[in-house]
């Protein structure tokens, strides 16, 4: 019955069907693949698994590089397939694909059939994956793929509401919150989630997907983090008061690249991406100074009133500077609102002397590029690492949830970048793009940076803090995995 074959670790891998956890569970996926032993099964949502196809060589690449060791098992969201499926809808989404993802994922741990399952590695919202787990005796990790310190302010929040701080009371947004440890002085109740200032917030579906997660942190056999200790050790220490058994592996972009020069394997630039990336604006980076332009991208998910679409646009163009700006076809924010081509076209041709507007960007590319001098970003987890790792200070324009966190250690703890709060008016724009790119602060700014970025590569270097916590991790893995074999063996002898 047991051929050794149940050595091997089996892992699945389960993200939120949503573009930048997919993409950091992916590069997780190849982390574990690559070390030799262990194979994935990656759990993905039939609608973005066929984005994946499309845009990008995902799936032979997988083939070429993990053949046996890789694969993807493919289910329902729940979904019509015309149903668009932006974060506006994000708890729809979330309970749409529990719906399917529940039982199936209990049958996959479960079934007696080819492999045994060694553990599972879950977006920490999935309260059920860790419940079913604690049901079949199979441990589930939580990967957190955004900021640690959203992590770390929201593990506060129940104790924010029994002190009576929360729901906050009265409108001042500018309130500051106290007792979360490393944000005093710093947080403000508006950096919370809108239900913590409800008048019920408990009736709230995005409060109650939250305090699920924030329960069901703790509980998991162990929390997978993209950071590195250098960035987040303060909030790190009072993570671990919660879960002490943590792994910080990021940033994973990085983790990947080294682990695959260490192998002397040569992969050309691969890319996760739902759209297609637009190349061209690397030839059109190639020609333009030194640090001369900003690069401007909402990431995957945040959207923009039509009113504000236009105020970015003439804000760019008034401050002079050079830009490159990501501009989605769903960017627009009523669900149902597609960006308009002709208008999209009027506005390449009104900014041809100083600009360039892309679909979707090679945005790591982008970001390394010498010509970039800095980012616009909405300070989304994956977009802030990638900005740090390449040494680019930012402008901060967080519309929700970990963004608004994120933004604030970027612009006062980390000191890498200036935050314009809810400012979107065409002057505040031009402002802020010029205080960036030529303002007094941009060399502490581009100083502080550049040291992050250092630190950022040095601990996914050999002996470096990221690189050995994977390998805590892979070691654990493996050893749940020995420890399966021996009782599989048990049960057979009995
Ligand atoms: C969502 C939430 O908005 C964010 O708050 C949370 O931190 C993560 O989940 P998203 O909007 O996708 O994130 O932003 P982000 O985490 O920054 O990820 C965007 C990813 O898309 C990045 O990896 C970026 O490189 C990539 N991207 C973006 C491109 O490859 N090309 C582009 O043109 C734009």
């Amino acid at each position: 019955m047991d051929n050794g074959e149940n050595a091997v670790p089996n892992v699945i891998i389960f993200p939120l069907p949503l573009q930048s956890p997919v993409n950091s569970m992916l590069k997780l996926a190849e982390l574990l693949c690559l070390a030799g032993g262990v194979h994935v099964t990656f759990l993905i949502t039939e609608h973005n698994h066929q984005r994946l196809l499309r845009s990008t060589d995902a799936g032979s690449r997988f083939e070429r590089y993990y053949l046996g060791k890789f694969s993807f098992e493919v289910i329902s969201d729940g979904l019509r397939e015309d149903h668009p499926r932006s974060a506006e809808d994000y708890e729809g989404i979330v309970n749409s694909l529990q719906g399917v993802a529940e039982p199936h994922l209990r049958e996959m741990l479960r079934s007696e059939r080819g492999r045994k399952v060694t553990c599972v590695i879950a977006e920490a919202v999935f309260g059920y994956a860790f419940e079913i787990g604690k049901e079949v005796g199979i441990p589930v990790f939580a990967f957190e793929t955004v900021s640690p310190c959203y992590l770390g302010v929201y593990l506060c929040i129940p104790k924010l509401f029994e002190e009576g701080q929360l729901p906050s009371k009265g409108e001042d947004l500018e309130t500051l919150v106290t007792g979360v440890p490393g944000m005093e002085g710093l947080l403000k109740v508006r950096d919370l989630p809108h239900f913590c200032r409800a008048k019920d917030p408990w009736a709230e579906e995005s409060g109650k997907l939250i305090m699920a997660e924030i329960h069901a942190v703790p509980k998991a056999h162990g929390l997978i983090l993209n950071s590195f200790e250098e960035l987040d050790g303060p909030i790190m220490a009072h993570i671990r008061t919660h879960c002490p058994n943590t792994y910080m592996i990021g940033p994973v972009q990085q983790h990947l690249k080294t682990r695959l020069a260490e192998r002397e394997t040569t992969m050309p630039p691969s890319s996760n991406s739902f759209w297609r990336e637009d190349k061209t604006c690397i030839q059109w980076l190639d020609e333009q100074p030194e640090e001369s332009v900003i690069y401007v991208s909402f990431g995957s998910q945040n959207t923009l009133t039509m009113a504000e679409l236009m105020e970015v646009w003439h804000g760019l163009v008034a401050s002079g500077v050079r830009f490159l700006w990501v501009l989605r076809p769903n960017t627009l924010r009523a669900a149902k609102e597609v960006l308009d081509q002709n208008l999209v076209r009027e506005l390449k041709k009104g900014c041809l002397e100083c600009g360039r507007i892309v679909s979707w960007a090679p945005q790591e590319e982008v970001l390394a590029h010498r010509a970039i001098g800095g980012f616009w970003t909405h300070s989304g987890w994956n977009s802030t690492l990638e900005s740090i790792l390449a040494g680019k200070p930012m402008i901060c324009w967080a519309q929700y949830v970990d963004q608004l966190v994120t933004r604030r250690l970027v612009s006062e703890v980390w000191r890498i970048g200036v935050d314009m709060e809810d400012r979107c008016d065409r002057l505040s724009v031009e402002k802020m793009v010029k205080e960036l790119m030529m303002g007094s602060r941009r060399q502490e700014l581009k100083k502080s940076a550049q040291k992050f970025s250092k630190l950022a590569r040095e601990s996914v270097n050999n002996g470096g803090s990221s690189y050995t916590s994977l390998d805590h991790l892979i070691n654990d893995i493996r050893k749940l995995s020995s420890i399966k074999h021996f009782q599989n063996n048990l049960s057979c002898i009995g």
